[in-house]
């Protein structure tokens, strides 16, 4: 076999074994957001504008400050790398792996709800989050539906992270 396809071959391999891992790790459920199958890396498909009027949902981001940021969001779209894109602090350390709190947002209004329960991991992690409420949720379990047109996501005062002097880190 010539050295490029051994090289290739065991690439490929690599690469499933390592998706297997990751969809046990955070369930299938939420690997399907994932898009590694379209050739998107996790966030690239929120850089996408929708395609139609059909796929738009807007929601609302508010900032610590109170400052309110509309967005034009689509259906599917990870509200973590929506906000990303928008460049609304929602830090995502994890990078929507389930395994930091600090995505943690508070869902407004009614829209608890519309959204999928939290999984076990989800509420088990949000129990470790500073300024816990009642309809705190983590932003990256959260796609775009068309029933959540109008959503506000408020981010909570801050969040645990592995910084101590008070710097805030960017998105990745
Ligand atoms: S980004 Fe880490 S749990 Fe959401």
């Amino acid at each position: 076999m010539p050295l490029k396809n051994l090289i290739i071959g065991v690439y490929n391999n690599f690469s499933r074994h390592n998706l297997r891992l990751h969809h046990r790790k955070i369930g299938l459920n939420q690997a399907r957001y994932l898009r590694l199958s379209h050739n998107l890396y996790h966030g690239e498909y929120e850089w996408k504008d929708p395609k139609s009027e059909d796929e738009i949902v807007n929601i609302t981001y508010i900032k610590k400050n109170g400052e309110k940021i509309k967005v034009r969001g689509k259906v599917g779209d990870n509200v973590l790398y929506l906000a990303h894109r928008y460049e609304i602090p929602m830090e995502g350390a994890c990078e929507a792996s389930l395994a930091c709190t600090t995505c943690h947002v508070y869902v407004k209004n009614d829209y608890l709800d519309k959204l999928n329960p939290a999984e076990e991991k989800e509420d088990d992690l949000l129990d470790l989050a500073p300024f816990l409420r009642e309809n705190s949720r983590l932003g990256c379990q959260i796609i775009l539906t068309k029933d959540m047109e109008g959503l506000e996501l408020e981010l909570p005062k801050a969040t645990r992270n592995f910084y101590v002097d008070g710097h805030t880190p960017k998105p990745h």
